[in-house]
């Protein structure tokens, strides 16, 4: 039985939400627990079908994993199997960074390929080339990272793109290192300065935190620690876009406006009067119909390619129109073939887009291709004339925590529906 989501058009999203813990540090946090011998507790945890998935990829690898509402408690045994290919590996991305602390502590790993959104091409090259600079021989072998090292040492690692799970893997390896390590052009998103703070809190000692150089002081070793997430970016800005799309007025609470910069400037062209509040939220507000503004995805602190099918869609029903450019993964404009089945007016030309805005989409039946897809066609179908049907919603299942919920009461009517989807 499948499920899908009825989208009735034409709502104005208008109220207060709360922003929990991010997806995308949340997982790397339960992995970095394998690092200490004990429970680390970790705090605001969303409520996405990805945390179980990840305690199960835990609990493959010897550790008891407890979650209490947004509480997740991880107990790692002294003895941990280096090996993580149980299926759940396959189902989510970021099962792939217990590759950096399973050879940090056993200096070795067997770890099944991750799975995930199908956004294109996902090499792990510069992980294992970092894995490499410490010391450790890494191959893929039946479909898993094969990694085993005698001793790992520090090392100069200069990053070819500022990948966040290689940075995230190298990290995680390099803090239980001998010397010192120095990763150039790594990632600068908010998520990892967090598992940075979350290291250092365990004892490890990392410095540059939130920049491209980050200089990891190896120690023998971590202890537990308990830890909050830090508010979900991607989420707040969903909800950003929301407001601005539907003409609405949000306030977003639970997430750190800074980290929302350039996406909160892009809405302000867009015509969105924004008011920020420290680091606790905002408040969005969208009179009239958005004018068209361009987006180019980029690495933090650039506007976040997990935002373009919102750009794609805010596009769509803007006045004028917007080029919107993907340099980081090629098949995210898979969307804009489903936003065209709701009457956008767009096309690429490679990694450029050209969006023509429309007064009013037109429903129609849509499948999400992945997380952040299926959030923008949920956005799209309020902005649409009819009940757009939104299938797949498994994808929006893994990221946004009672998403459903918050979006009708604030004014939308979507309804959850279990039935099977007529293909004929
Ligand atoms: C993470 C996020 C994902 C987000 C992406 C970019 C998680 C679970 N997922 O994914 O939501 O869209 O960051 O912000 O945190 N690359 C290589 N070789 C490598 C590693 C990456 O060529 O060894 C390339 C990728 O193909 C991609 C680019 O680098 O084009 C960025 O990938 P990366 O930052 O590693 O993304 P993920 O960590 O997989």
């Amino acid at each position: 039985m499948s499920e899908h989501f009825d989208v009735h058009g034409g709502a104005r999203l208008v109220g207060e939400v709360e922003v929990v813990g991010a997806k995308n540090s949340v997982l790397k946090l339960m992995a970095a627990a394998l690092l200490a011998e004990g429970t680390t507790t970790i705090t605001n945890c969303p409520q996405i079908l990805d945390v179980p998935l990840m305690a199960d990829v835990l609990r493959s690898v010897g550790c008891d994993v407890v979650l209490d509402g947004d509480t997740t408690h991880i107990t790692t045994p002294s003895e941990l199997s280096h090996r993580a290919d149980s299926p759940a590996m396959g189902k989510l991305r970021a099962s792939v960074c217990v590759l950096g602390p399973l050879v940090g502590r056993l200096k070795k790993a067997v770890v099944a390929l991750p799975g995930g959104d199908a956004i294109g091409s996902r090499p792990l090259d510069m992980h294992q080339n970092g894995l490499r600079k410490l010391g450790a021989t890494s191959n893929i072998e039946h479909g898993c990272v094969v990694a085993e090292a005698d001793g790992l040492h520090g090392a100069q690692i200069w990053l070819d793109f500022p990948s966040v799970g290689a940075t995230e893997n190298i990290l995680m390896a390099a803090v239980l290192a001998e010397g010192t390590t120095v990763i150039d052009n790594a990632a600068r998103e908010p998520e990892i300065a967090d598992i940075c703070t979350m290291l250092n809190e365990m004892g490890a000692r990392i410095e540059g935190a939130g920049t491209s150089t980050l200089t990891v002081h190896g120690v023998d070793r971590l202890h537990p620690t308990q830890h909050r997430v830090i508010g979900d970016r991607i989420v707040g800005a969903t909800w950003a876009f929301a407001a601005a799309m539907t003409r609405g007025d949000l306030t977003v609470t639970g997430v750190n406006p800074h980290h929302l910069d350039l996406v909160l400037e892009k809405l302000r062209l867009a015509g969105a009067e924004v008011t920020t509040y420290d680091d606790k939220g905002f408040r969005i507000v969208q009179d009239g119909r958005p004018q068209s503004v361009d987006f180019v995805t980029l690495p933090y602190p650039g506007f976040a390619t997990d935002l373009q099918p919102f750009a794609v869609a805010l596009s769509s029903v803007s006045e004028g129109t917007s080029m919107i450019t993907e340099n980081v993964y090629e098949a995210r404009f898979r969307f804009i073939e489903e936003m065209v089945r709701l009457g956008a007016d767009a096309r690429t030309d490679g990694h450029h887009a050209v969006v023509r805005g429309v007064e009013r989409l037109s429903s129609a039946p849509v499948w999400a291709s992945d997380i952040r897809a299926g959030a923008g066609l949920v956005l799209a179908g309020l902005c649409a004339d009819g009940v757009t049907e939104v299938w797949d919603v498994f994808h929006i299942d893994r990221g946004y925590p009672h998403f459903l919920e918050n979006l009708n009461r604030l004014g939308a009517r979507i309804d959850r529906v279990a039935t099977e989807p007529d293909r004929s």
